[in-house]
């Protein structure tokens, strides 16, 4: 195969045929062709476009540059949650156990942080030893026996998309929508699911920042799942702010227990709730959405969720303890510091993008691919847009590793948290519902 021709072709405006596409991705996952050939692709795709069945060759061809999960003989529904990423985006820690403890199987493959995107994978590997590295056979007697497993895209599942993702993380190519769309749909074809639920976010600090351009990823998404026989619907969630107080690694799954514990911010509590709704939806374990929230809400009232989570984390070798006492078993940054409010004023934004990439400056998120993670570092920012500040009054926590990284997270946040003077316009945090019959705008709980 001439690489440099079907690059050639690309940036040329032309098509790859979907046999091209499976050699070449077959390739790639066997490392016989360069990742610079690849990103000079990626980047052609970046600027060109795909249309529908090209983005669909794409992602068959990374599909089937791996094995697939097999549970068709469990009982049970089988349904997963995808997030298009974000800051501060730890719902998939809560809503797999949550989801599991209502009686769906929910084998959860989740990624490492993208850009200036948070990873599941890196926030659970903060529990000590928690082992994400699950093989197909291990992930399928887990969730045989407990409902749930939470893992990483190992060798074995669309090991061309594992490739693909880092190296389009290091070279400016992650925003575009057949790319994101095939990545995150090999992927999830991969786990055998009846029914698939995607995050797809909006705002400042989504991968689609403009709506048009998220509903357009979101009905691409659909498209495909639905073509090869799992339902997909999608929920369109805010991004224009980070979700929740926490932002890192080991500080998210400590919220995320909030969460699981009944607790939590309010609205990354929504999100979840909203998420796990239409999971038990797609599932068919609930009539309607109103029932399926509050068989949601139930089971974290009961502690039901949490037991899962303890189950799961245990399975997987992480310290239980992590999970009943998180302050002590998981990583704690040795500097924490309080950023003061230095006037009157209400919040006008709080850039995600900002905070994201500060978490990579204190060492919570990577720079290069194989880059090690601090996983005790990172933000609580305790303020939304709209929120009324005092001087004095505090409006993040910096948990860092040493002075210097303090410092410069301290300088990101005073870019960060922009006050003004009379209230920004508020956005809802779920606002559309996706499914191949079409688009719904959401007013009712988790709307707001
Ligand atoms: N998540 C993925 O799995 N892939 C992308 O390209 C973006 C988000």
């Amino acid at each position: 195969m001439m690489v440099v021709e079907l690059i050639e072709r690309k940036r040329d405006g032309g098509q790859l045929t979907p046999e091209e596409w499976r050699g070449l991705m077959a390739a790639y996952a066997r490392g016989d062709v360069p990742d610079y050939q690849i990103a000079a692709l990626a980047m052609a795709v970046f600027f060109r476009g795909m249309d529908d069945a090209e983005t669909e060759a794409l992602m068959l061809a990374m599909l089937s540059s791996g094995r697939r999960l097999d549970l068709a003989h469990l009982k049970v529904p089988r349904v997963d949650k995808h997030s298009t990423g974000g800051v501060g985006d730890k719902v998939s820690v809560i809503l797999a156990p949550l989801v599991a403890a209502c009686g769906v199987a929910v084998p959860m493959m989740s990624g490492r942080g993208l850009g200036h995107t948070g990873g599941t994978l890196d926030k659970l590997e903060s529990i000590p030893g928690f082992e994400t590295r699950l093989t197909l056979e291990q992930t399928a007697q887990q969730v045989e026996r407990l409902g749930c497993a939470l893992i990483g895209q190992t060798g074995e599942i669309a090991p061309a998309d594992r490739r693909f993702y880092s190296l389009r993380d290091a070279t400016a190519t992650v925003e575009a929508i057949p790319l994101i769309a095939a990545s995150i749909m090999s992927k999830k074809l991969a786990e055998g699911l009846t029914g698939l639920v995607l995050d797809v976010k909006t705002g400042a600090g989504a991968f689609m920042p403009k709506l048009d351009d998220a509903l357009r990823l979101a009905r691409t998404m659909i498209a495909l799942g639905e073509r090869h026989g799992c339902p997909t619907v999608a929920l369109l969630t805010d991004m224009d702010a980070p979700l929740g107080e926490a932002c890192g690694n080991a500080v998210e799954v400590v919220e995320s227990i909030e969460v699981l514990r009944g607790g939590g911010p309010a609205d990354l509590r929504e999100v979840a709730l909203a998420l796990a709704a239409e999971m038990l939806l797609v599932a068919k374990v609930t009539p309607d959405r109103a029932s399926a929230r509050a068989k949601a809400a139930e089971a974290l009232a009961s502690g039901a969720a949490l037991a899962k989570f303890r189950e799961i984390v245990q399975a997987q070798g992480g310290h239980p303890g992590a999970v009943d006492d998180p302050v002590k078993y998981l990583p704690q940054a040795p500097l924490r510091v309080e950023v003061a409010a230095e006037r009157t004023g209400v919040v006008q934004r709080v850039e995600p993008r900002i905070i994201g990439r500060a978490i990579t400056t204190l060492g919570g998120g990577r720079q290069h691919v194989d880059d090690p993670i601090d996983h005790a570092v990172g933000f609580l920012v305790h303020v939304k847009p709209g929120s009324a500040v005092r001087p004095g009054e505090t409006l993040a926590t910096i948990l860092a590793r040493d002075a210097t990284t303090l410092e410069a997270a301290r300088a990101a946040l005073a870019r960060a948290i922009v006050l003004g003077e009379s209230a920004p316009p508020s956005r809802r945090r779920v606002s559309h519902r996706v499914t191949s019959g079409g688009l719904e705008e959401l007013t009712g709980p988790g709307a707001s």
